[in-house]
């Protein structure tokens, strides 16, 4: 955590960039760090929870050993990304927004992948797979083997 302080507390608008490097590195962003940043960034300790609980990426608690993301911006929505979070849900075993009990997957809602014109989109881990259909959904999950 110093180190990722010493890299951003001169610069402006900080608090973002030190947040994803953060999450880089531990895989969420966790309670005990926001007052280091707070006191590292000059912040209060309320706009640095602020913006975690904001910005649907960043996690307060740590992911599952894989990452099921599913876009539920515009795009993907008049795609059918509903349906698929639904099918995720079930065939995972894992609610939205959760981890698994077991500690094997979390299923995240994401927010534009990048892919609009290839809607719908999922990430799982760090590949992101474009015009996901019901069929290639169940074949990306049977392949994860969790
Ligand atoms: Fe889903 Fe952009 S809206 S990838």
């Amino acid at each position: 955590m110093a180190t990722l302080l010493a890299r951003h507390a001169q610069r402006p608008g900080a608090l973002l960039p030190l947040l994803h490097d953060v999450q880089d590195a531990l895989g969420y962003v966790p309670a005990d760090s926001v007052p280091l940043i707070s006191e590292g960034l000059g912040l209060s300790r309320a706009e640095v929870h602020g913006v975690i609980s904001y910005y649907h990426f960043f996690r307060s608690t740590p992911p599952g050993r894989q990452v099921v993301q599913v876009c539920r911006a515009e795009a993907c929505q008049a795609c059918g990304s509903e349906a698929l979070m639904a099918q995720a849900e079930r065939l995972l075993g894992c609610a939205p927004h959760a981890t698994r009990a077991d500690g094997a997957v979390s299923l995240e809602p994401v927010y534009c992948l990048g892919l609009c014109a290839s809607s719908p989109a999922i990430q799982i881990n760090d590949r992101v797979h474009a015009r996901v259909t019901p069929e290639r959904l169940a074949r990306l999950v049977s392949d994860m083997a969790v």
